[in-house]
């Protein structure tokens, strides 16, 4: 079966299990939304995002789009570029080509960008584009436009990840879930009593670790915040600092939005046999840069690299530090339920945007809290369950 074909099936089957974002989607595509607009698209180019662009582009929509570095999927790509997607990413691209993609998209004067990790609104800010306005997928991304780019944005951006239902029901459950799921399928390891670290007790890191323990592994929390590594005691875990934590672990597993959070030298001193692996956005927050200099990485089985330290201790790293869940295993990503609902709240804002973008602010906000009722009351629904 060729890569195109497997796409379309996994595109079909995504779209059958969206029940949410095809309602909301069939609304705007009635009321031709997006007619004339051309939206700047950003996010990982894979099944349940296609079904997404799909729905803009029935709304009258321009979409340019580039995925997130080494994610992309080109069956899908294939797939969008013949529904009338301007897809940018080509097998190979590195880090320049990310670089001049988005250049590209910010050159196409986009009306609306949809991006995931802030680089597209950071190369439209520096474009001197003014769209009018965008939305943001992730943590990391919200990090960067309150941080870096704090006070340079002059249009509204809706920051998807502020909203609660995203927090619950993607970043704790789907990723929990998924990430669990692709490191046992990638390693064909049982967790059973197995020490597994997860860096960062945050929406993701909580997930983590719940479904981590579902598994019957023995769970550590390395989180600075006091007030999250209390909550991490009381669910149960353990919290412990970075060196007292991976002295015995087993896995290690990132997931903090921060970069070099596990360095090489806490590496250095990990047992023999550990596997690392990252849920968070960037490639960085595992030092593999120094990691593949120190000890250069050898593909022992599909996504899973052994780097050989000086003394003869072997430590174990999964999908060169890329984002897990994405990147290994198969790559499918968060389960197709909490995509339905992260990406309702991305179609109901951009279409927000669209209406009525002066209604908001410039700079980052959360998603409006209509949106949020309107979405949870959907899902809820969808899940044959009836709110009061
Ligand atoms: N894998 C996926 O599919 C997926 C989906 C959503 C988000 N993400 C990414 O996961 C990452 C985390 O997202 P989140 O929503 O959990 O963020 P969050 O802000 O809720 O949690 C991050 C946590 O990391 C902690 N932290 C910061 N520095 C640390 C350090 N040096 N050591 C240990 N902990 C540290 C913070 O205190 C915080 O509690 C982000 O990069 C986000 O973009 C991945």
């Amino acid at each position: 079966m060729s890569e195109r074909a497997v796409a379309e099936g996994r595109i079909s089957w995504a779209r059958r299990r969206m029940p949410v974002l095809g309602a909301t989607l069939a609304e705007l595509g009635q009321r031709r939304v997006f007619d004339g607009l051309t939206i700047g698209f950003r996010l990982h180019l894979e099944p349940k995002t296609a079904v997404l662009v799909e729905g803009l582009l029935a709304a009258g929509a321009r979409v340019v789009a580039m995925g997130n570095e080494g994610t992309t999927q080109f069956g899908t790509a294939e797939a969008l570029a013949e529904w009338g997607c301007e897809v940018l990413d080509r097998p190979g691209d590195g880090r320049d080509a990310v670089g001049s993609h988005l250049g590209r998209i910010a050159a196409a004067g986009p009306d609306l960008v949809l991006d995931n990790g802030a680089e597209l609104i950071e190369a439209c800010v520096r474009a001197g584009r003014s769209p009018k306005g965008a939305t943001e997928e992730t943590t990391s991304g919200a990090f960067r436009l309150r941080e870096a780019l704090t006070g340079a944005v002059g249009f509204p951006v809706i920051v998807i990840n502020d909203s609660p239902l995203k927090a619950i029901v993607e970043n704790k459950h789907g990723v929990g879930e998924s990430v669990v799921d692709a490191i046992v399928r990638a390693t064909n390891m049982s967790l059973h009593k197995k020490r597994v670290v997860v860096f960062g007790y945050g929406w993701c890191g909580r997930g983590i670790a719940l479904y981590a323990r579902h598994r019957g592994a023995d769970v550590v929390a390395v989180e600075p915040d006091p007030v999250k590594a209390l909550e991490a005691a009381m669910d149960g875990f353990d919290v412990d600092t970075p060196e007292g934590a991976v002295g015995s672990a087993d896995v290690v597993i990132t997931a903090t939005g921060r970069e070099r959070v596990v360095p090489y030298e806490l590496i250095d001193t990990m047992p023999d046999s550990v596997l690392l692996a990252n849920a968070g956005h960037t490639d960085a927050e595992i030092d593999v840069v120094r990691l593949e200099r120190e000890a250069p990485g050898e593909l022992v089985s599909p996504s899973l690299y052994a780097h050989e330290l000086a003394g003869g201790r072997t430590v174990f790293l999964l999908a060169k530090g890329r984002i897990v869940n994405l990147a290994a295993a198969g790559g499918i990503g968060n389960p197709i339920e909490a995509m339905d609902l992260g990406l309702t709240l991305q179609a109901r804002s951009l279409a927000a945007l669209a209406n009525s973008a002066g209604d908001y602010q410039p700079g980052p906000q959360p998603v409006p809290r209509p949106i949020n009722e309107q979405t949870a009351t959907a899902m809820l629904e969808s899940m044959g369950q009836t709110p009061t």
